[in-house]
């Protein structure tokens, strides 16, 4: 099963401002950080027992200029420096997608910027359960 989890919904948090300027995002917008190290998103995903799952995160780089991330579980870094490329236009969407462990119940995933640039435009993250491992699924 795949869940959607839209950056502008809570109990998302957005570190800065749910922006609507640019076409093609899902939902009713998406955040656009400061240009800074540290500038983040965070994401609480809700899962009933634990496993492994995919973590598709959906962003727009309008520059040629990588923004890479930290992407933390709980509160421990998993990945450091993801690459989040430049898409071509701010208007172009892309997935970036990384292996996660959940817990049964909430896990919080965290996107960290590492550059002066600060992150990506989010738009949201995609949670999709690995079968027979995440959510009872076959
Ligand atoms: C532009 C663009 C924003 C983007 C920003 C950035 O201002 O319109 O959507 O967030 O650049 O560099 O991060």
């Amino acid at each position: 099963a795949t869940t959607r989890y839209e950056v502008e919904s809570a109990p998302a948090v957005c570190s800065g401002a749910i922006a609507s300027n640019h076409s093609g995002y899902s939902g009713s917008g998406f955040c656009d950080t400061a240009n800074a190290v540290g500038s983040a998103v965070q994401f609480t995903v809700s899962t009933p027992t634990a496993g492994t799952a995919t973590l598709a995160i959906r962003y727009a780089n309008g520059t040629t200029t990588n923004r890479p991330a930290d992407i933390s579980v709980n509160g421990t870094t998993v990945q450091s420096g993801l690459g989040f490329e430049g898409t071509g236009a701010w208007n172009v969407w892309a997935t970036k997608s990384l292996p996660v462990q959940l817990n049964a119940g909430t896990t919080t995933v965290r996107l960290a910027a590492t550059t002066a640039g600060g992150l990506g435009n989010i738009d949201y993250v995609e949670v999709t359960s690995t079968p027979g491992a995440g959510d009872g699924s076959p």
